[in-house]
């Protein structure tokens, strides 16, 4: 592999690819790093590589002839060849990418300094843009050392060892799993039996499951992508399950006060799917209650038929899973009545959350709303769901939070309310395991 770095700083590179594993395989021929100082191939006389942006702004750019240059004048090696921009704007850096890019003969990677470089040598030069994380640092120096040294760990030859890349973190999708060196003890903390024991059948077995709940832990959203067989995948659903958060959250389906497609207050009419799904999603995300605020008498006594049916009556028998997602119904004459009976339940006052599939100003997006659950684990929330054309702006105005309408890229946004429902609770509640 042939590495060929543009930078205004060359020195910078004296030092990280001097020692260690990537020193020895520069020795045995494995790696060509070179350095490429842009300054050399600017043209004016005194070197300058940045300039001022057009429109104004602060800072200053990397101007686009000496990159140019420079990069013309880095020889070509080898059948498969890359231009890197180092940015952090660029693609997220990470070990599959590595692995990919260990593919190449040839990596030229530009460091950017200042505000960035000029659009068109994006335009013009560059294959891939890369970002080692997002934060930003004054140049692409650092970027293009930790690309350096992640890519060599797989072109073979380069670690001693064959098999250690194999092992690492994210093969597999997985972390790591502990490692202990000599002394058996230290400080009362002692080594795990199963690798003393020499049984390499029960050292794998022990290492895989390790490995498992470390990521379990510690980066649960590489489990999504990870190899896992059967066995595997049983214990993470254990794991699933012992680490289960906790988390008050009701529902309330609202049928008065909403608006017709006239925008008139009016008491819509119960719909038996609504009640089955919604119940439904509610037990599968944890919900504890799904109130169904209905006041029209004749309704309720619909309602409680169907309630009854399934709860105590020839339904519970024949469908036990649908029973026990009815019996988390509950039906009240107003939203006052559920706030109230929440109170009482939880000792304080649920926060309300509204959802309407309008936009409006100062919503709250998902990720933060589920961030704010999670982290006050013991409040209670309620969250309000509108039947006919939405909820009133009574509901709507005393909320404590409006919610962002989910949509998809069209402009046709008339989600049933119970496919709407499931979408928002996966949202929030949902296990990204
Ligand atoms: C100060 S930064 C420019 C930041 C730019 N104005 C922005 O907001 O995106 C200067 C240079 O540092 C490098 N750099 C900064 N942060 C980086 C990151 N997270 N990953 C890769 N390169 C980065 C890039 O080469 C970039 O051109």
């Amino acid at each position: 592999m042939k590495y060929d770095i543009l930078t205004i700083f060359p020195e910078f590179f004296d030092s990280p690819f001097s020692f260690g594993i990537l020193k020895k395989a520069q020795d045995k021929g494995l790696l060509e790093i070179n350095t490429h100082d842009i300054r050399v191939y600017s043209e004016d006389k005194h070197k300058t590589v940045d300039d001022t942006p057009y429109g104004g702004g602060g800072g200053m750019l990397m101007k686009i002839e000496p990159v140019a240059a420079a990069l013309e004048n880095v020889k070509k090696t080898g059948k498969k060849s890359l231009v890197v921009l180092t940015t952090p704007d660029g693609e997220k850096f990470t070990d599959k990418m590595a692995r990919e890019l260990a593919d190449y003969d040839q990596i030229t990677i530009i460091c950017g300094r200042y505000e960035g470089v000029d659009e068109r040598i994006r335009d013009l030069y560059v294959d891939k843009e890369i970002s080692i994380g997002d934060y930003v640092l004054s140049g692409g120096e650092n970027a293009a050392s930790v690309i350096v040294e992640s890519v060599s760990r797989f072109i073979p030859g380069v670690l001693g060892n064959e098999l250690s890349p194999q092992n690492d973190s994210f093969n597999q999708g997985l972390l790591e799993y502990p490692q202990y060196t000599r002394p058996e003890n230290f400080e009362g903390k002692s080594v795990p039996k199963v690798l003393l024991s020499g049984n390499h059948g029960d050292i794998d077995k022990w290492r895989k499951t390790e490995s498992i709940k470390r990521t379990f832990k510690k980066r649960p959203d590489l489990l999504d992508k990870a190899k896992l067989d059967n066995q595997d995948i049983d214990f993470v659903k254990e794991l699933k399950e012992r680490n289960s958060p906790s988390f008050k959250v009701y529902i309330a389906l609202i049928h008065y006060p909403v608006y017709n497609n006239r925008f008139k207050i009016i008491t819509t009419a119960f719909t038996n799917l609504d009640v089955h799904d919604i119940a439904r999603s509610a037990v599968t995300y944890g919900v504890e209650k799904f109130y169904l605020v209905q006041p029209n008498p004749e309704q309720q006594k619909l309602v409680n038929r169907v309630l009854k049916h399934w709860i105590n009556g020839e339904g519970s028998s024949f469908n036990k899973s649908r029973s026990e997602a009815l019996n988390r119904v509950e039906l009240r004459n107003t939203l006052e009545d559920v706030t109230r009976e929440i109170q009482e339940v939880e000792g304080e006052k649920p926060t309300t959350i509204v959802t309407d599939a309008r936009s409006a100003d100062n919503m709250i997006g998902f990720e933060d709303l589920r961030e704010l659950i999670f982290s006050e684990k013991e409040k209670p929330y309620l969250l309000l769901l509108g039947t006919g054309w939405g909820l009133a702006n009574e509901i709507m105005d005393s909320a404590d939070y409006r919610l962002k309408p989910v949509s998809g890229y069209t402009n046709y946004n008339h989600l049933p309310v119970r496919s709407a429902a499931a979408i928002i609770l996966d949202r929030l509640f949902s296990c990204k395991i």
